[in-house]
Formats: C-alpha cells, structure tokens, sequence
C-alpha cells in the first residue's frame, strides 16, 4: 500500500504525503504550487473562480471541476492543468 499520491500539474508529477493529502486541491495550487491564478472566493463550489481542468486517464477529455470542493486524495493518478499551464497555439 502507497503513504502517498500522484498528482500531474501542468505537466510536472507532485508526490504528496500525510496529511497534505486531505487540502483541497485550489489551496495547493495556490500555497504550495504557487499557481495563484486559480482564485478562491465562495470556497462552496458555486462561484466558479477556482476551475481547473482534470482528467484521470489519457484516453478521456479534460473536463472542468472546482477545485475549492475536491481534496487531493480525491484526484490520485489525475492530470491537473490550471490557468497558468494553458498555452496559446500559434
Ligand atoms: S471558490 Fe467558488 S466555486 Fe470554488
């Protein structure tokens, strides 16, 4: 049995452990990813302001989820991409 979880984040693996694991995905992107582009307001998952695009396998489409109301544990083996991992294409 694993004593962590993998969480892919705009293309980078983060490994969390212990207790970490139970924060809500928007407060780890914004205190320790420093992706700050994701906002938090309601903090309740009506406003909107904290989506993030996720999706658990390669074969399925990104689809958006609030990140205020998912805690990481929710997310093992997910692929995270925020604000700041979106790319204009030429
Ligand atoms: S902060 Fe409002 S939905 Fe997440």
């Amino acid at each position: 049995m694993r004593d962590h979880i993998l969480i892919n984040i705009n293309g980078t693996t983060h490994r969390i452990e212990g207790d970490a694991s139970f924060q809500t995905l928007a407060n780890y992107l914004r205190q320790d990813v420093a992706a700050t582009g994701t906002k938090t307001v309601c903090e309740e998952g009506d406003c909107g302001a904290c989506t993030v695009l996720t999706r658990r396998s390669a074969d399925v489409d990104y689809r958006p989820v609030n990140s205020c109301i998912l805690n990481l544990a929710q997310l093992d083996g997910s692929s995270i991409v925020t604000v700041e991992g979106l790319r204009a294409s030429a």
